[in-house]
This record gives structure tokens, sequence and C-alpha cells, in this order.
């Protein structure tokens, strides 16, 4: 290839690009949400919490979330369900105690404080709601229970 040839075809580049680039921004833009951005799309209803207390599948079921959970947080730092349900604060926000349990190490040692097994408290307890099961089992309690 001799050098003008070269020259040109150097020069074409940024066309090819260009013309690329503007097939690309004629293409109609697609939703991902499924709706127009001013048009709100409602949370699924079936994860709406259940008012009340719902009864325990089993005897030792950890109690469903009666109340909810969306604005407690709980990190390394802070747990928010801590402030109403540690036996130092219970009293004073009318909510059940933390039972036992909750302050036994996996040694069996008694604490002053929440054990870390019991720390992160959603890894346990939901809140409650009447969503179907997310995968099918045939659990039943014990006659015993
Ligand atoms: C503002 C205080 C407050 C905070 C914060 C709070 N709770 Fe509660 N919780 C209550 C009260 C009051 C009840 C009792 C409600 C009732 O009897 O219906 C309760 C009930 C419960 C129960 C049911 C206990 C039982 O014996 O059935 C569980 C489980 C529970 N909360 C877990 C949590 C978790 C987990 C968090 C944090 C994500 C949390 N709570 C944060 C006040 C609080
Ligand atoms: C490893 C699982 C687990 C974790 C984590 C856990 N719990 Fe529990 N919780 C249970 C079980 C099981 C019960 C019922 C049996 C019992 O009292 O030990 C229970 C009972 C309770 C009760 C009812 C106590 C009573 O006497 O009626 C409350 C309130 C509660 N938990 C709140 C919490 C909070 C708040 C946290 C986080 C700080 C938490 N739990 C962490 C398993 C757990």
């Amino acid at each position: 290839m001799n050098k003008p040839i070269l020259t040109g075809v150097v020069a074409l580049i940024p066309v090819i690009f260009l013309s690329g680039f503007v097939l690309a921004q004629s293409a109609p833009v697609q939703t991902l949400r499924g709706a127009e951005v001013d048009e709100p799309i409602p949370l699924d209803q079936i994860h709406k919490n259940v008012e009340g207390r719902m009864q325990r599948n089993y005897r030792q079921q950890p109690p469903l979330v009666p109340h909810s959970i969306e604005q407690y947080q709980i990190d390394v730092r802070t747990n928010q369900c801590l402030s109403c349900h540690d036996w130092t604060k219970a009293g004073e926000r009318n909510a059940p105690t933390l039972s036992m349990t909750h302050y036994l190490d996996r040694d069996g040692n008694e604490l002053d404080h929440i054990a870390g097994t019991r720390y992160f408290c959603n890894q346990c307890h939901v809140p409650q709601a009447d969503a179907p099961a997310l995968v099918d089992n045939v659990f039943e309690p014990s006659s015993g229970n």
C-alpha cells in the first residue's frame, strides 16, 4: 500500500466509528423497569406484614416479628433491636425481653450482653408475612410439641 492510500484509510476510521455511534443512538431506548419513569410500581402485596401474632409452627421456632423491621439497622457497630429488646431496655420500652438463650455463649457461659451467636436477629427472626413457600416442603411438627 502506498502512502496516500494508507493515509486515506486511517482518515476514514473516525468516520466509521462516528457513524456506528450515530446508528446506536438512533435505536429506541428500552425501559428496564417496564414502566414510564414517572409511573409508580407498587410493591408485591403478598409480602405485607400480617397484623397480630402468627402461631408458631413448632415449639422451638424463633417467634416471628409482629412489627415492621424496615427502620432497624443491624451492623457491626449498632443493633437497634437491642435498644428495645435487650434486658437493660425492655422494661422501659415495654418490649419482650430476649430470653436467656440469647445471653449464652457457645460454651454455655452466661453473659451480661447479647451473645455473638445471637447478634444478627433476622438470621432467625423474620417479619410475619403470608407469603408462599420459596421451596415446597412437607414439614410437620413432631406430635410431642
Ligand atoms: C421500638 C422498640 C422495638 C424495636 C426497635 C424492635 N422491637 Fe421487636 N418488639 C417490640 C414490641 C413492643 C414487641 C411486642 C409486640 C406485640 O406484643 O405485639 C416486639 C415483639 C418482637 C418479637 C416477638 C416476640 C414474641 O415473643 O413473640 C420479636 C421476635 C421481635 N420483636 C424481634 C425484633 C427484631 C429482630 C428487631 C430488630 C430488627 C426488633 N424486634 C426491634 C418492640 C421493638
Ligand atoms: C440463632 C437464632 C436466633 C438469633 C440470631 C436470635 N434469636 Fe431471638 N429467639 C430464637 C429462638 C429459637 C427463640 C425461642 C426460644 C428461646 O427463647 O430461646 C427466640 C426468642 C426470642 C424472643 C422471645 C423471648 C421470649 O421469652 O418470649 C425475642 C423477643 C427475641 N428472640 C428477639 C431477638 C432479637 C432482638 C435478636 C437479635 C438481637 C434475636 N432474637 C436473635 C432464636 C434466635
